[in-house]
């Protein structure tokens, strides 16, 4: 009898795993049953990276985009690559569907910021430094950075002004970079300053360089340089712990972060992030402002609109004896409209990359597990369906809010750029020091863009400053 019994369950499990089995093979996720997007790979291996980087590389997201539509395959820098470039399909990525993409950096990148830097991270850890630095970030925390930035631009046109070219773009990394220090620490000692140029300026030259173990290469002069920052910043975390002040800054924020919510954050993430922070603070704010020298050099008439706002400004200040406001900064409307502009007409983020973390299905197409995933910021920038015209820089154009999505140039949801009000700050200060005190003429008829990695006038946009004697 016991015999038949056991006969019997083993026909029942068989008989289930056999329409188990048959269901499946009939019955195919969507994700399974998606294709890949249009478009090529390349050859092995190199795939299609040399096409990408032996020309502007926004050529090849443009003829791509032209024969593809809004998403297609590719193979460059050793990955499978779907690029995206509608304003639903970066959505999708960046926000909606955001916890299927991961962000992802080369290894050799992590290391030099520091891997527990937040851009580099997902999920909780990433969420709670987010509210940390946009909490350091805010309106309300940069208002009050307003007369210190004056300072810091003032010095920087002043440094510049005299017989002899400059190379904007440099002057304006040492700008933006001083700013970044300024919203971390607020006022730091000079000698702490100058040790943290310093270093951080070997950082930046070898983070692009061939990552290699070898003496005496950038790369490795870098790594050594980034120890030293570290150590730098140890010192100032242990000096504020030490003095106890509660100060509102980004340091300040971090460091409280242990009493509010009683987690933790090593002296090491604290200072991966600082790192983290001038790095994305750096390249970007510079590389924008050397843009916004170059549309108002190359239009007079702007540059003269833009003069009388700025001067009405500067003369309702007692001719710039009494210092901006905050409420001032807020009422540049023309200035405000050329900055947008700038930020859409160079995208100087033309894409991101995530990595999905999952097959993703989107409108019927795969995005198999582990492939990297570009959205495109400039060709939606640069979308005549979403922008007239999309070659004429044309600042009266923010008149009138852009449609949904369609302008991205800090990105969007969950890693979009915390640092965004305080770079529009720095540009609105910038520019009314520049234009209401300060002459400029451009070497030759630049046309030409350079990448470094950022698209930058070419050779940095050499250039000469002259102190208007009238004032
Ligand atoms: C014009 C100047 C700037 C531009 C165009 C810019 C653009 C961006 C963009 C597009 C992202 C998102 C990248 C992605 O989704 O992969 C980003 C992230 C970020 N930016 Fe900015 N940025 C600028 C200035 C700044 C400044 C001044 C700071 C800080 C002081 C800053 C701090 C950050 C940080 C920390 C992130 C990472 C956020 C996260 O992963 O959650 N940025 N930025």
């Amino acid at each position: 009898m016991e015999m038949v019994w056991i006969l019997v369950y083993v026909l029942l499990f068989l008989s289930s795993l056999l329409s188990y089995l048959l269901l499946r093979k009939h019955k195919r996720s969507p994700q399974q049953r998606a294709k890949l997007p249009p478009g090529s790979m390349g050859w092995p291996y190199i795939g299609e990276t040399l096409q990408l980087y032996s020309q502007d590389p926004n050529i090849f997201f443009a003829s791509k985009q032209k024969r593809y539509g809004e998403i297609f395959k590719t193979h460059i820098l050793g990955c499978p690559s779907v690029m995206l470039a509608s304003p639903e399909a970066a959505r999708f990525v960046l926000v909606t569907q955001s916890h299927l993409f991961k962000p992802t950096y080369p290894r050799s990148k992590e290391q030099m910021i520091g891997p527990s830097a937040l851009f580099f991270h997902q999920g909780d850890y990433h969420s709670c430094l987010r509210k940390l630095v946009q909490g350091s970030l805010s309106p309300d925390a940069i208002r009050n950075l307003v007369p210190d930035i004056e300072a810091i631009a003032i010095s920087a046109l002043e440094s510049w002004a005299g017989d002899r070219y400059v190379n904007a773009f440099h002057e304006m990394k040492k700008f933006s970079f001083d700013i970044g220090v300024l919203s971390i620490f607020g006022h730091l000692d000079a000698y702490y300053r100058e040790e943290l140029k310093k270093n951080y300026c070997i950082v930046d030259k070898g983070y692009n360089s061939f990552p290699t173990n070898i003496p005496g290469t950038q790369y490795k002069k870098a790594i050594l340089a980034r120890k030293r920052l570290n150590q730098i910043l140890c010192e100032l975390i242990r000096e504020r712990k030490e003095n106890r002040l509660e100060k509102k800054d980004l340091l300040g924020c971090l460091l409280n972060s242990k009493e509010e919510k009683g987690q933790i954050l090593t002296d090491n993430q604290i200072a991966d992030n600082i790192i983290g922070v001038l790095f994305a603070a750096q390249d970007t704010t510079a590389s924008i402002l050397t843009w916004i020298l170059k549309y108002l050099h190359d239009d007079p008439k702007l540059l003269e609109a833009v003069k009388a706002e700025q001067k009405a400004l500067y003369e309702s200040n007692d001719g710039g004896n009494r210092p901006l406001t905050w409420a001032q900064t807020r009422s540049m409307s023309l200035t405000y409209r050329v900055i947008l502009e700038s930020l859409r007409m160079a995208s100087i983020i033309s894409f991101t990359f995530r990595e999905a973390v999952a097959d993703v299905e989107y409108k019927g197409y795969l995005i198999p597990k582990g492939w990297k995933v570009m959205p495109l910021f400039r060709n939606i920038h640069h979308n005549p369906d979403f922008f007239t015209d999309p070659q004429k820089f044309d600042p009266p154009r923010f008149e009138s809010a852009p449609k949904p999505n369609t302008f991205m140039p800090f990105g969007n949801g969950v890693h979009s750029c915390p640092g965004n009000e305080l770079a529009k700050l720095e540009m609105l200060i910038f520019i009314h020091h520049l234009v209401t005190k300060f002459r400029w003429e451009v070497v030759g008829s630049q046309t030409g863009i350079q990448y470094s990695p950022f698209p930058v006038p070419q050779h940095g946009l050499p250039a000469k400053f002259w102190k208007e004697t009238s004032n």
